[in-house]
């Protein structure tokens, strides 16, 4: 049966696909859709949240987020603050919630928060009346990267119900593989996870995967197979014998690629390591969608602001 989409987000915040239902899901998948139209348009802006604020709060580094939320907030005329540790007094030892009072004080409408931590979007989600949206939070969830892979699958192959998708790599650190698995299973499709035993996560059996320690038997028939990098930064020991040997073990070759359903599309969040967990060849190979993602990013980001923004906006696509 399929998705009926809710009218609209439920909470005043995105802090994790776990607590979105399956309609909030295709409702925003659904308006990222009416969105990427306004990439299309000579002039790629609508005046959906004029007059409001959004600060990018980044405490950890990004490239493809936070560039792709301010060119998000930038097509819907947003008023945008960006903050990095580096350059905020976090880095004089101000805490997350100090920072967080005194950019309240300036009356933000939304806050995008990165933090090393897991919990401390939901946490912060609490105690200001801002939507606070998580940009990623240490190895817990990053919601909007799997809402843009999921659109970025549903544009190629319309119905995430039955997708065969494959998940491989360090899935233990990684909070891209935790939103994947919450919201592809909660859409129906069917998820592998591939990973080093010392890689799987402690609760992998409670996340509705299949759990596999070699990648060949997890790509029969897979429709996606998403390539993640290695955290090296969170982990306190190398937890495999070698590069090399990952490489020879785990990469996403052409001969493995080929192993896959015909058209198999090849997905990574980024940054790639290429020579590690995926081959150049492949990761520039035609059947790679990686820097699509990153453009379904933005309309993505925008369906988001937009919907959270509910009542208090024009159209999405007034121009
Ligand atoms: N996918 C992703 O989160 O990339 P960045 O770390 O560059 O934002």
């Amino acid at each position: 049966m399929a998705i009926e989409r809710a009218d609209g987000l439920s909470s005043k915040d995105v802090v994790g696909i776990a607590t979105l239902s399956p309609g909030e899901i295709q409702l925003i998948l659904e308006t990222a859709e009416e969105l990427l139209e306004v990439a299309r348009r000579p002039i790629k802006k609508v005046p959906a949240l004029r007059g409001m604020t959004v600060v990018n709060l980044f405490m950890e580094p990004s490239t493809r987020t936070r560039f792709s939320f301010e060119v998000a907030e930038k097509r819907l005329s947003a008023d945008t603050l960006n903050f990095s540790a580096s350059s905020s007094s976090v880095s004089k030892g101000e805490t997350l919630f100090d920072t967080a009072r005194n950019l309240m004080a300036m009356a933000p409408d939304f806050i995008v928060i990165r933090h090393p931590n897991s919990g401390a979007p939901h946490r912060l989600a609490g105690v200001v009346p801002a939507s606070i949206i998580n940009a990623g939070d240490g190895i817990n969830e990053h919601p909007t990267q799997a809402l843009l892979d999921a659109f970025t699958m549903r544009l190629h192959f319309g119905d995430l119900r039955g997708l065969k998708v494959v998940i491989a790599g360090d899935i233990r650190h990684s909070r891209v593989a935790r939103s994947n698995a919450y919201l592809l299973t909660k859409m129906g499709a069917e998820v592998r996870f591939v990973a080093p035993a010392s890689l799987l996560p402690v609760d992998v059996e409670t996340l509705g995967v299949q759990a596999f320690r070699r990648l060949e038997p997890a790509l029969e028939g897979a429709n996606v197979v998403m390539m993640l990098r290695i955290q090296l930064e969170r982990q306190k020991k190398i937890n495999f014998p070698s590069m090399r040997e990952y490489y020879d073990f785990f990469a996403l070759t052409e001969e493995r690629l080929a192993m896959a359903a015909p058209g198999a599309k090849v997905m990574h969040p980024g940054p790639m390591n290429r020579g590690v967990e995926i081959d150049s060849l492949v990761a520039d190979g035609k059947q790679s969608v990686i820097l699509e993602q990153v453009t379904n990013g933005v309309a993505i980001r925008m369906a988001i602001l937009y919907l959270l923004a509910g009542g208090r906006s024009d159209s999405a696509s007034d121009s």
